[in-house]
């Protein structure tokens, strides 16, 4: 019983003091909300001139979501064209701090709710 807990202890204390520095890892801008990370600055300047970055912020997706998106805002919403370079910074940005999101789907149901496999399978034969 001993040594277990003079192991236990120590490891409980050491994930206890890497909490708070996972936290500080994904600093936000107060003003925007938007994840301090490389880009950020120019993701705040054109992308919260219209709308809040709330609506940023709340959403995501892949990179091929967020350029659809802002095309979608260029032919419709009025924003305005971006050099190329400057486009990739802001989609890198989008892609890496607001990518999907593994748990938007939900379960599978159990198979106990399922209807029948009318296809035999090796584990369910007929
Ligand atoms: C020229 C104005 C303008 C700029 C600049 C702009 N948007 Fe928008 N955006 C809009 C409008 C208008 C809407 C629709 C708002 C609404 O539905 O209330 C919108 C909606 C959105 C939505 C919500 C889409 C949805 O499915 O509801 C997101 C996300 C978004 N913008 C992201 C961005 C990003 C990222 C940028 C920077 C690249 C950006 N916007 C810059 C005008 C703009």
């Amino acid at each position: 019983m001993k040594p277990l807990r003079a192991l236990a202890l120590p490891a409980l204390g050491a994930a206890l003091l890497s909490l708070p520095l996972m936290s500080v890892a994904q600093e936000r801008d107060p003003d925007s909300g938007l994840i301090k990370a490389e880009g950020w600055q120019m993701t705040k300047a054109n992308c919260t001139v219209c709308h809040s970055a709330k609506l940023v912020t709340q959403n995501s997706g892949s990179r091929n979501h967020w350029e659809s998106l802002i095309r979608w805002m260029q032919e419709t919403q009025g924003l305005w064209e971006f050099q190329p370079e400057m486009e990739n910074v802001i989609l890198d940005y989008l892609a890496e701090n607001y990518g999907p999101q593994e748990d938007s789907r939900r379960p599978a149901l159990p198979r106990a709710l399922m209807p029948d496999n009318p296809y035999p399978t090796s584990a369910d034969p007929g």
